[in-house]
């Protein structure tokens, strides 16, 4: 059966290559793309979502801008990770092709409403437009999305702050709404994302796919890594934190997950948007959230190759 899947993203790097890996794929219908500010600034992330589906020539797939804000707190961004485009280390084309007129709230519960069947709502950057479809749609969320398949947090160590993810940093209020909303979870933390590593050889194959799509990603890629190679990181190669979640819809039995209890703080001074992930079932509160734990990371490399040959 084809998913169908609304992507909510803030292209980066690797959400361009997760919206990529949807795009490619026979098992995903790919019915929306909204964008979030998180990774670069608002319109940063709108162009870099609409320059990558006017490279896939996907200008059919709609797109709509969230939110210019977190919900509480400033914006913080990652030009540090992504450049000052959000999306450096490419020649990508300008988009070629209209935005929606609408915000990505309208977008998401446009899609829902004419699609016949369920949706799975895939968050890859801060949550806080899923949020806000929540709190203004609550109904129709119930209705017609199965379930919320997002990029964000950390059982430990987080990569923003000590014990804090990203994604969830630049937006902890919004977080809290969506893991307690009661829409099924299936979380990509940085305990799987820092095992879905790509190596530089790896990314060297890439660079010999000869299209366009796989020329781009080898420029991409190779900026994306820079980044990580500080020693710090324990990490042998850029780690593809967003892909994550399109790989588990395409192939699940690819990870080890286990089932739990996730929440977020908001509170705390120095572990505001950590995510509290009760493994040892200690709180008695329900799980809510799958948690991808571990990766099969040759199955996981072989998708992202496939999909780059798919565009030859
Ligand atoms: O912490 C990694 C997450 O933050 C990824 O989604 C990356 O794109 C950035 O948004
Ligand atoms: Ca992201």
């Amino acid at each position: 059966m084809v998913k169908k899947i609304i992507l909510d993203c803030d292209p980066g790097h690797d959400d361009a290559l997760a919206l990529t890996m949807a795009v490619a794929s026979p098992k995903i219908e790919l019915l929306a793309v909204t964008t979030s500010a998180g990774n670069q600034t608002p319109d940063k992330t709108l162009n870099n979502a609409m320059r990558m589906l006017t490279l896939l020539h996907r200008e059919d797939i709609p797109v709509a801008q969230g939110n210019q804000t977190p919900l509480v707190k400033p914006l913080e961004t990652a030009p540090e990770v992504h450049g000052k485009t959000g999306l450096d280390g490419a020649d990508l084309p300008e988009p070629d092709f209209a935005v929606q007129e609408i915000p990505a709230i309208e977008l998401i519960a446009k899609t829902l409403r004419e699609s016949s069947d369920k949706v799975t709502l895939v968050v890859t950057g801060p949550m806080t437009n899923a949020a806000l479809f929540l709190r203004v749609y609550p109904d129709l969320a119930k209705e017609k999305i199965d379930q919320i398949v997002f990029m964000g947090g950390a059982m430990g160590l987080g990569n923003w702050r000590p014990s804090v993810e990203f994604n969830i940093f630049v937006d902890p209020e919004a977080a809290k709404i969506v893991m307690n909303f009661g829409i099924p979870l299936v979380m990509a933390p940085l305990n799987v994302t820092h095992k879905a590593q790509i190596l530089k050889n790896e990314i060297e194959e890439i660079g010999k796919i000869n299209n366009p799509v796989a020329h781009a990603f080898y420029g991409l890629l190779n900026f994306f890594e820079q980044y990580h190679e500080n020693p710090k990181w324990g990490l042998k190669g850029a780690p593809l934190h967003d892909p994550c979640t399109i790989a588990w819809l395409i192939d699940p039995e690819m990870f080890e997950t286990d089932w739990m209890n996730v929440d977020v703080e908001t509170q705390g001074d120095l572990t505001r948007g950590e995510t509290v992930c009760d493994y040892y079932l200690l709180t008695g509160k329900p799980a809510n959230t799958e948690v991808l734990l571990g990766i099969d990371r040759e199955k996981f490399i072989k998708l992202i190759m496939d999909t780059m040959k798919s565009f030859n």
